[in-house]
């Protein structure tokens, strides 16, 4: 696929981060969309953002689906040919996902569930719903988000994070084994796997409202207890700080995440489209990521040996500068 122009695209999570900048960018270059999100509002403002420099003849749809209820994803794909008088899609970017379900052990069986059901079933019901009308398109691509988290089951000392890892593994997973299924029985479709470091978006707070979670300002006293000690596993000084400082340094941490990120939603984005207009099945997006894949992979034993991969990624950063 050299070119998206007179394409059309299904981007799941399309309000926001990396799924926002997709529909802008694959718009301006030509390709119809059809986006949804949880976000009803938010996927609408991306519509009206990539309709504002859209070029002749591109549509821009957006629609409300939870991609984990499988009747959702139906509606939603049944509403979007109507919407685009189609019988075939060319792209389908299943990109939505949240967060959460850090400890198996100690955490909430629900959110563990509900962070499981949209990062694995989310993507599972869409290439059921899709697949068929990525066969139908002469030259189709199914491109699935996993993260470094499908390779790397970590996000570092102190910071469980089963529920993601587990559906990010079986993202991986199941993108890599459709390969050779699609070689067999539709050889005219592609499936790419998306394996973002850390980006700069507002997932932290998307995925606390997605939770049904509050937010810093309207966490009670148990809750900001429960903060504090995670913030101290993560090396915050949140020791003796006040109930204030504590909702202050939370609203910092999504801040920070979106605003000190090596790379932006929009330059993820541009990298994925790149990928996938390549032909690549594996897209590594940004230097993290390809540097914590080369770490595993040199070193498999030490994955989960903090100070060794550091080591390691300290002599690799020296052998290169
Ligand atoms: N930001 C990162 O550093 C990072 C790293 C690795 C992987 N990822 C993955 O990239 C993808 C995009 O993340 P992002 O950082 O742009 O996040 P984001 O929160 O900015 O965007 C995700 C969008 O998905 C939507 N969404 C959540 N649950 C949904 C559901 N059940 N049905 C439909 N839409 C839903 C949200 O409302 C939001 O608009 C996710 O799959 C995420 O796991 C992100």
């Amino acid at each position: 696929m050299d070119s998206f122009r007179g394409k059309l695209a299904v981007v799941t999570g399309g309000g926001s981060g990396m799924g926002r900048e997709l529909v802008r960018q694959l718009a301006a270059q030509g390709c119809s969309v059809a986006a949804c999100d949880l976000n009803v509002q938010a996927v609408a403002e991306t519509a009206a953002m990539a309709r504002a420099g859209e070029p002749d003849g591109v549509q821009v749809t957006s629609h409300a689906c939870d991609v984990s209820d499988e009747a959702q994803v139906l509606r939603f794909r049944d509403e979007l040919l109507d919407g685009h008088a189609g019988d075939h899609v060319d792209l389908v970017f299943s990109n939505a996902g949240i967060g959460g379900g850090g400890s198996f052990i100690s955490g909430r069986r629900e959110e563990w569930e509900r962070t499981f059901a949209v990062d694995w079933w989310g993507v599972y019901y869409c290439a059921r719903a899709f697949l068929p009308l990525l066969i139908a398109s002469g030259d189709g691509v199914l491109v699935n988000t996993s993260s470094v988290n499908g390779f790397w089951a970590s996000l570092g000392p102190g910071m469980p994070n089963t529920a993601y890892s587990t559906a990010k593994f079986a993202v991986k997973g199941f993108s890599e084994a459709l390969i050779e299924d699609l070689r067999v029985n539709a050889p005219h479709v592609r499936v790419a796997v998306v394996m973002p470091g850390h980006v700069g978006t507002d997932i932290v707070v998307n995925t606390r409202r997605a939770l049904g979670l509050p937010g810093p300002e309207r966490l009670s006293d148990a809750e900001l207890e429960a903060a504090r000690t995670a913030l101290i596993r993560r090396g915050a000084p949140a020791e003796g700080a006040s109930t204030d400082e504590l909702r202050q340094m939370l609203v910092q941490l999504a801040n920070d995440f979106r605003d000190k990120a090596p790379l932006s939603a929009a330059e993820a984005a541009t990298v994925i489209l790149d990928g996938v207009r390549s032909g690549a099945w594996r897209i590594l997006v940004g230097e993290d990521a390809k540097s914590l894949d080369a770490l595993v992979r040199e070193k498999p034993d030490a994955a989960y040996d903090y100070a060794e991969l550091g080591r390691m990624a300290a002599e690799d950063s020296g052998n290169t500068t």
